[in-house]
């Protein structure tokens, strides 16, 4: 069954948790989608993982049409959400307007999401009313990072708090049908999905949410070194596909690779007769 935005609402009504993860590509996609994940985020973190940069801020609309595409071929029943990336939306409502619509026209997404909540809301606003269901993302907001001063979990003072309810409440009025919530406690988290009509999927935000979302390059363990502290690594999938890569590499170079099995047959006149 397709997810659309009423299968969101439908879940928050009735306590079913939902699920998110990343994909940027045809491949991955198919995988993710037929895992049964509710929605897969095209997210701007493919700066991070697919790029190489050290942040999401250089990722381009360009950048984003393009693996949104290729995402969108490939999902059969989970909701497909891209990201607006930095500048996109932050600059004017039209160019906000515009950028969210050509997510939804060139790229085939079926709603974006996009950072920020009390400081965005008029875009936000403006994007629903031109019929683009939108995706609000609060607390630790990556785009933000410089003026953050880091990857911060948020919450922690009084004042982070007011303005974490504050945005929540500014997303939601503004019509998003749903808020990524990323890096909370987990105790202040539980009251704010109690506070909201909309569901929050969370990542780094504990349980009390009514989603999780991950990216899959962290679940599946493919980047060594660094893991954050809130993902679990459902499978050491960088280990598998090195060891992978490293057999082929031995086998081609000790003539194991290819074997008879993967020659195809030779003509029937037999090629020695015909040179
Ligand atoms: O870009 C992304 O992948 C995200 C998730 C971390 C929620 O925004």
């Amino acid at each position: 069954m397709k997810t659309t935005v009423a299968t969101f609402a439908a879940a928050k009504a009735s306590g079913q948790k939902l699920t998110m993860l990343t994909a940027y590509d045809y491949s991955f996609a198919r995988l993710v989608d037929s895992a049964g994940v509710d929605s897969i985020l095209v997210g701007d973190s493919l700066g991070n993982v697919i790029l190489g940069y050290e942040d999401t801020l250089s990722v381009t609309m360009a950048d984003m049409i393009h693996h949104t595409k290729a995402v969108a071929r490939a999902a059969r029943n989970a909701l497909v959400v891209a990201d607006l990336p930095f500048l996109s939306y932050q600059v004017s409502v039209p160019k906000a307007v515009k950028n969210a619509g050509r997510l939804l026209k060139e790229g085939r997404a079926q709603a974006v999401k996009l950072e920020g909540g009390v400081f965005i809301a008029e875009q936000i606003k403006a994007i629903v009313e031109a019929s683009i269901p939108v995706v609000g993302h609060i607390g630790l907001t990556p785009q933000s990072v410089n003026a953050m001063g880091g990857f911060k979990v948020q919450g922690k003072s009084e004042e982070s708090i007011k303005r974490l309810f504050a945005d929540a409440k500014a997303v939601q009025e503004a019509g998003a049908f749903a808020v990524v919530v990323e890096c909370v406690p987990p105790t202040l988290m539980k009251k704010l999905t109690e506070s909201l009509s909309i569901p929050t999927i969370g990542i780094g935000a504990g349980p009390h949410c009514d989603g999780q979302v991950l990216v899959y390059h962290d679940l599946l363990g493919l980047f060594e070194g660094f893991s954050p502290k809130f993902v679990r690594r459902y499978a050491e999938a960088g280990d598998l596909i090195k060891k992978a890569f490293s057999q082929f590499v031995a086998e081609v170079k000790a003539g194991q690779f290819p074997g008879p099995e993967h020659c195809f047959a030779d003509p029937d006149e037999g090629v020695e007769r015909m040179y």
